[in-house]
């Protein structure tokens, strides 16, 4: 009752407020619009995100090295780190594309099975459709020297020098390769332990000829600052060992190896330490509980000339 005692007129029904904002057309489109924007841009950082973790191809990484002991130009393909990874059936795109690259000697560098895996298979079968393309030579990781050499449970290298792969472990042969004569050898040593004596026996030899020297070695810590193997007269070395530091962070270079800590000194890429190029690969597969970011596998060419 009004206080004059007329009946009161009903309230006009109003909506609350947030409903009103609710059915506003210009509003609502506004909110799908912002909606949409933002589901775009988790949907680019989602495919940015698994686009790092895409290690299901590999890329081509060329070098070109000039030496004046190489008369004729030669092609390298090396191969590191491989862990049993497969790209295709079989490694076909692997092997498809070595054969379109016409590499004159495919070093592979070590690390191309796990230590904890027994079926090496992966390795054979590549092996087998390689020495096809090219001579094949084969240095050791430290996996295939924990099964091969430490636990003797593997007879992989016999499997493969069946197939005519030259296993170089702590040896070398002397080969011509389109007119350069090279000395191309395999040190199994890890770092140091080079005074092993069936390490000096074959060092020693290896170091004496005038022949360049062309070296599979897994470790590439030789050849860092105050590296071992500085002011040896080894021509090339074929590293791997580090997988590129798992992480690449743009503009800085490699993360991480569990071996070497944060940020090593190298993690990829070609330098000169003192008389001898390195060459370091990122490798082509992964064996730590890291995964490789932004660091797809790589397969390295290397136009000596
Ligand atoms: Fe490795």
């Amino acid at each position: 009752m009004s206080p004059a005692g007329t009946p009161e007129e009903p309230a006009a029904m109003s909506l609350p407020e947030e409903t009103k904002r609710k059915k506003d057309p210009a509003r609502r489109k506004k909110l799908l619009r912002r909606m949409l924007i933002f589901l775009l841009i988790v949907a680019a950082a989602v495919w940015k995100v698994m686009g790092l973790l895409d290690n299901s191809y590999f890329v081509d990484t060329f070098y070109q090295i000039e030496d004046e002991k190489i008369q004729n130009p030669m092609r390298i393909v090396e191969l590191a780190d491989l862990h049993l990874n497969e790209f295709g059936e079989d490694n076909i795109e692997l092997v498809e594309e070595i054969k379109r690259l016409k590499p004159d000697l495919i070093a592979m560098a070590g690390d191309m099975i796990n230590q904890d895996d027994p079926d090496t298979s992966v390795v054979v079968t590549l092996c087998r459709q390689l020495v096809d393309v090219a001579p094949v030579y084969f240095c050791y990781g430290n996996h295939e020297k924990q099964v091969i050499r430490v636990e003797q449970t593997s007879t992989l290298n016999l499997e493969l020098e069946e197939l005519g792969v030259h296993v170089l472990h702590n040896r070398y042969e002397t080969i011509n390769v389109n007119g350069n004569i090279i000395d191309i050898g395999g040190l199994s040593a890890n770092p140091g332990t080079m005074e092993a004596e069936y390490t000096q026996r074959f060092w020693q030899a290896y170091l004496q000829t005038e022949n360049y020297h062309l070296l599979l070695v897994h470790y590439p810590q030789y050849f860092f600052s105050n590296g071992e193997l500085l002011g040896t007269n080894i021509d090339m070395a074929l590293c791997g060992h580090l997988h590129g530091g798992q992480v690449i962070i743009p503009g800085k270079g490699g993360l991480y190896h569990p071996l070497e800590g944060f940020f090593p000194e190298h993690t990829d890429g070609v330098w000169q330490a003192e008389n001898t190029w390195v060459v370091l690969s990122r490798g082509l597969g992964n064996h730590n509980k890291v995964p490789r970011i932004n660091n797809p596998p790589e397969l390295v060419i290397v136009d000596v000339y």
